[in-house]
Order: C-alpha cells, then sequence, then structure tokens
C-alpha cells in the first residue's frame, strides 16, 4: 500500500508518496512532474556508487515501464562530497548535459546526495525542479523533506545552503533492507525524536513496534515513515524557514552535535547516534530542571537500549568526552545567540519546547555526573 503525505505549502506545496517497491513505480510517480519535453530526454539522476549498484536497477525498470530513461550520475559515498568540490563535480555533470529550467533533477540516495543534489537544483540556472528518492531511513524521515539542502565547508557542516523544496518525495522502504544495521538504527533515532518532541502516542506505538521497524519489517517502517514524515510536515508547513517552531526538530541535537564535534565526526559516531544520545541527555537535563519525570527519562534510555543502541555517552569509542570540550562545542553551536546556549526541553513525553533560558551550571552537572 502507498501512502501519500501532503506538504503544504502554497505553490510549493508537495506530496511525499512511502510505501514498498516503489523504485520499481518511480516513472508512474515521476512522470507528472516531467514536462513533454523533459519525458523525451534521459533524467539526470544524482547517485552514489554504493545505492548505484544496489538499487539503480529497479529505478531505471521503473522508469522504462513509464518510457522514461534515466541518465545516471554516480558520485562517491560519503559526507566529504557534500563539499565545493563535489558541487563543482555535480554542477559540471548537470550543465553538460545541458539541464534545463523546465527539467527536473533526481536525487536516489541517502542525506549526502539529497542535500548536495538539492543545492544544485536550487542555484543552477536560478532553479530547475527536483525530486527526493531518498534510501535511507534518516533521508526518509528527515533530510528529503522540508526544503533544507547544504554542502559542507572547513568551518562547518551545512553552512552553504538553500530552503529549495523538492516537487515530490518517494520513500521506498524495500529499498532500506539493505541499509547497513547500524545506519538504520541511526535513522531510527531520528523517528524517535518525533514521538519525543511531540506526540507521545507515537512514542508508545514506538515503544510496542521499535525492534521490528529495528529488524527490518517493511509494513512497520513505512507507518513509522509516513508518521514521521507527517509531523515534520506539518512543522515545516508552519515554519518553513526556522524563524520558530521548526527549530523542535532539533530536539537532542546540541547534545549530538557537541558529542559529533568531540569525535571528529568521525564513523566513531553517526549524526543519528549523536541525536539519541542527545535525546536523552535533553530528558535528563529537563528533569534535573523539574520539567518532565524520571519516568519519562527512564522510558526514554530504555526504548534505545530495547532497540541496540547506545544510552550512555560512556560507551563512545575513545570513552566519555570532557565536560569542557562539550560545553565549549555547545556554545559554538549554530543554534546559539551571544554564546547563549539554545536547547529543545520537555515538560514530558511529546511536550517539547525551545529555550535559552538553561543555567550553564545545570549543563555542567548534568554532563559531569553522567
Ligand atoms: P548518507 O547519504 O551518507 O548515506 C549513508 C550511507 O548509506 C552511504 O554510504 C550510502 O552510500 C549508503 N546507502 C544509502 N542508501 C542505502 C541503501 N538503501 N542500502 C545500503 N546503503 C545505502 O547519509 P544519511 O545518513 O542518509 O544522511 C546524512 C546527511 O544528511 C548529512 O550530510 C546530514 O547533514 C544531512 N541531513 C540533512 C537534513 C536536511 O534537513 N536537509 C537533515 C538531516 C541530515
Ligand atoms: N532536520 C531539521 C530540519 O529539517 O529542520
Amino acid at each position: 500500500m502507498t501512502m501519500s503525505v501532503p506538504v503544504s505549502l502554497g505553490e510549493r506545496s508537495y506530496h511525499i508518496h512511502i510505501g514498498g517497491d516503489l523504485l520499481k513505480k518511480s516513472g508512474e510517480l515521476l512522470a507528472p512532474h516531467l514536462s513533454a519535453s523533459a519525458k523525451a530526454r534521459p533524467i539526470p539522476i544524482v547517485t552514489d556508487e554504493t545505492v548505484f549498484k544496489l538499487h539503480y536497477p529497479a529505478f531505471a525498470a521503473g522508469l522504462a515501464a513509464a518510457n522514461l530513461t534515466g541518465d545516471a550520475i554516480v558520485l562517491s559515498p560519503g559526507e566529504q562530497t557534500k563539499s565545493f568540490a563535489g558541487l563543482e563535480r555535480l554542477s559540471g555533470e548537470l550543465l553538460s548535459r545541458q539541464v534545463e529550467r523546465g527539467g527536473l533533477i533526481v536525487a536516489l540516495g541517502g542525506g549526502v546526495i539529497g542535500d548536495l543534489t538539492g543545492f544544485a537544483a536550487g542555484i543552477l540556472k536560478r532553479g530547475i525542479d527536483f525530486a527526493q528518492v531518498p534510501t535511507t531511513l534518516l533521508a526518509q524521515v528527515d533530510s528529503s523533506v522540508g526544503g533544507k539542502t547544504a554542502i559542507n565547508t572547513p568551518q562547518g557542516k551545512n553552512l552553504v545552503g538553500l530552503f529549495y523544496q523538492p516537487k515530490v518525495v518517494i520513500a521506498d522502504t524495500t529499498a532500506l533492507a539493505t541499509l547497513p544495521k547500524r545506519e538504520l538504527l541511526a535513522g531510527y533515532a531520528e523517528v524517535v525524536k518525533y514521538g519525543l518532541l511531540g506526540d507521545a502516542e507515537f512514542f508508545a506505538w514506538l515503544e510496542k513496534n521499535g525492534v521490528q521497524c529495528a529488524n527490518g519489517d517493511t509494513q512497520a517502517l513505512a507507518h513509522a515513515v509516513a508518521h514521521s514524515c507527517a509531523m515534520k510536515a506539518a512543522i515545516v508547513a508552519r515554519d518553513e524557514r526556522e524563524t520558530g517552531d521548526r527549530a523542535l526538530l532539533n530536539l537532542g541535537h546540541t547534545f549530538g552535535h557537541a558529542l559529533e564535534t568531540a569525535t571528529g565526526y568521525s564513523n566513531a559516531l553517526l549524526h543519528g547516534e549523536g541525536v539519541g544520545l542527545g535525546c536523552i541527555l535533553a530528558f535528563k537535563l529537563s528533569a534535573r530542571l523539574g520539567l518532565c519525570s524520571l519516568e519519562d527519562v527512564r522510558r526514554t534510555r530504555d526504548h534505545f537500549a530495547a532497540v541496540g543502541m547506545k544510552t550512555s555517552i560512556r560507551e563512545l569509542p575513545g570513552g566519555k568526552p570532557a565536560t569542557e570540550l562539550l560545553l565549549t562545542n555547545m556554545r559554538h553551536d549554530k543554534k546559539a545567540k551571544d554564546g547563549q546556549m539554545v536547547f529543545i526541553l520537555a515538560r514530558g513525553l511529546g511536550k517539547a519546547f525551545i529555550t535559552n533560558d538553561v543555567p550553564e551550571a545545570a549543563v555542567r552537572e548534568l554532563l559531569d555526573a553522567e
């Protein structure tokens, strides 16, 4: 069964199609977004080497079934592709194919491919339509939805980019079967984040069905992806450019980014793993400040443990990072204003809010006690 979640943004509105085996229906789902002349030409499909090998054949068959053809642009997998060098290479590939303003560029892959392709689409010829076909759980529930596109620079992650919405998102939950378990779990942390930030009932559903999701059950995953996307779509619809509520999506990210910086953005800690640890710390901090109960902290921690994720910063390779280092990283977080840290805290499961009114001493005590 295919589910369709609308993202309501006036003339920039679009749908997220979610379900099993959707790559095989790529042509049918993309066709409404192609002009007659774009249908007659090969469609540029930006992907990475891993996804090309695993999923391009099904995707190309889906195009062929609708009398369409693809022209794959295959990039190296990994975060380093999301760079000025990667953008230069991709722009060259796209321009040499004479992409036109009336055309459509497809991003087939994880968040790296989606963020880079979306940015290139937004700036080439002052804007060419693009479609997101996310193949990681993280990309299906987060990065492909909402129009944030970016590349990294030596000064930091995602510092050069645009808000540029796709025309359609196609999330094939069957494609997640080939994802390494660690990547699946990292994406799952973002799913849990939605329950924790705004929907206690969804969190309770995850408590019952999370292990099935972590084991790759396509139906459970489709429900989790659809619900996560619906929550993100609602937040993006009311705050596309993150002037307010959209920052709620950063639950767990202040701590998470500090941990990622402390571990050098290395394989020691994937982004989603940092978010999972960060959500637990955000609930612990909320409990210390008298905002939520210890029972909420226990349920949060126990759920991450139940699906097989780390629950303590002591478990990081290299051990627990120094408190002072983490505090320094948090002061430099992108959300910080005038050196004042910004946190997403919670008044209970599903009741997150944004605040810059957190005494540093409380954060220090929490980290020292970890
Ligand atoms: P990724 O794109 O690097 O993918 C992770 C790995 O999985 C890669 O090696 C990739 O080749 C492989 N892969 C992809 N699909 C696969 C599949 N189906 N089977 C097997 N392997 C597969 O990483 P990601 O976690 O998807 O995304 C991370 C990026 O997303 C970061 O750059 C982050 O900044 C960005 N991001 C953006 C937003 C946003 O709103 N735009 C939100 C969150 C994260
Ligand atoms: N990933 C957070 C956002 O899209 O705002």
